[in-house]
């Protein structure tokens, strides 16, 4: 036993590090958990579930069918709404702040998530996940937290992960010392460390990004990519799977460059993009600079942005520090 780290020791361990922890953020970190497990069984039973659940929307276990990713909102929201730790959260599946019930303490703590990262892909089973990221309130302490405790920068988050449902279920989290990666054994239920402190390579040898796109980017970016699939570069392979979770982990793991640029579709000048920055953007791009990367928009570091609204979308480009700062040079005009 002494060689397996569950997920619950090393939040332990890692909280003694801070002096000053109260012990409420590794709680929090736990009660997560519970919920990733849930969502990670019923992703497992997702043909399942349709087929269980075919006469009367109920499945044999009495569930009602419903959309995964309403349904990994539901489980996060009821795991979390409880505890004392947070004063409100944040979701890309709900409109507004989602406020904690009257009847339940408010903590110190906000939590803005992705419930269902690439649930596009659920259908033909590719891997999907949960994002997620924790700030400390800024508003009053023991009152209902407001959009202003949500609408704080990447630099500020105290905690972020993501969970990965993929061949085997990953957790994947920081707390500012390092970047840690554990497998759920199903058979005991538990998180084990498997991945300790993650180091991005310098620089990797694969580009991630939606290529039929191409006709909407800007030139730089399309000079760019032009570059890295060029004989004299490698060339650089192509991975796009189209879950951004599964799009990161492995430039995470593998090293290279994840890339979701503007497109100007259509006489836009403006450019439009894809990618949520508190829910998305910012969690992910936190993960990948504690691990050595670089997270950027093209225009400024990803973690500077202050959001103004929920729902804001960034330009993304992510991953190892040399292929980011290449990308930089061609998209300042240097090259
Ligand atoms: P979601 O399933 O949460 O709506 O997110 C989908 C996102 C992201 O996971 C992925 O990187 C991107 O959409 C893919 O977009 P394209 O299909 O435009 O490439
Ligand atoms: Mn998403
Ligand atoms: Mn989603």
């Amino acid at each position: 036993m002494a060689g397996i780290v569950t997920v619950q020791r090393h939040l332990v361990e890692s909280q003694s590090l801070h002096a000053e922890a109260s012990g409420e953020l590794t709680a929090l970190l736990w009660d997560l958990s519970l919920a990733f497990k849930v969502i990670s069984r019923a992703v497992n039973q997702a043909g399942l579930l349709d087929v269980l659940g075919k006469d009367g929307d109920t499945n044999a276990s009495g569930d009602t069918v419903m959309k995964l990713d309403r349904y990994a909102q539901d489980v996060i929201f009821e795991a979390m709404d409880h505890g004392g730790h947070l004063c409100c959260m944040a979701s890309e599946e709900e409109d507004e702040l989602i406020a904690i019930p009257d009847k339940y303490p408010k903590g110190k703590y906000v939590l803005s998530f992705d419930p269902l990262d690439g649930s596009s892909n659920i259908d033909v089973n590719v891997s999907v996940g949960t994002i997620f990221s924790i700030h400390r309130r800024v508003t009053e302490h023991g009152t209902p937290g407001q959009d202003a405790d949500a609408l704080q920068r990447g630099h500020d988050i105290v905690a972020a992960g993501y969970v990965i449902y993929g061949s085997s279920t990953m957790l994947v989290y920081s707390t500012g010392d390092g970047v840690h990666g554990f497998t759920l054994d199903p058979s005991v239920g538990e998180f084990l460390l498997s991945h300790e402190d993650i180091r991005i390579p310098e620089r990797g040898k694969i580009y991630s990004v939606n290529e039929g796109n191409t006709p909407w980017w800007d030139d730089r970016t399309r000079r760019y990519v032009e570059h890295i699939k060029s004989i004299e570069q490698g060339p650089y392979k192509t991975r796009y799977i189209g879950s951004m979770i599964a799009d990161v982990h492995r430039t995470l793991l593998y090293g290279g460059i994840f890339l979701y640029p503007k497109t100007y579709k259509n006489g836009d000048t403006e450019g439009s993009c894809k990618l949520r920055l508190l829910y998305e953007a910012a969690p992910m791009g936190y993960i990948v600079e504690q691990a050595g990367g670089i997270a950027h928009t093209g225009e400024e570091k990803l973690l500077d942005i202050v959001p103004t609204e929920l729902h804001q979308r960034c330009s993304v480009v992510l991953g190892s520090p040399a292929d980011v700062n290449e990308y930089l040079s061609f998209y300042r005009g240097e090259r």
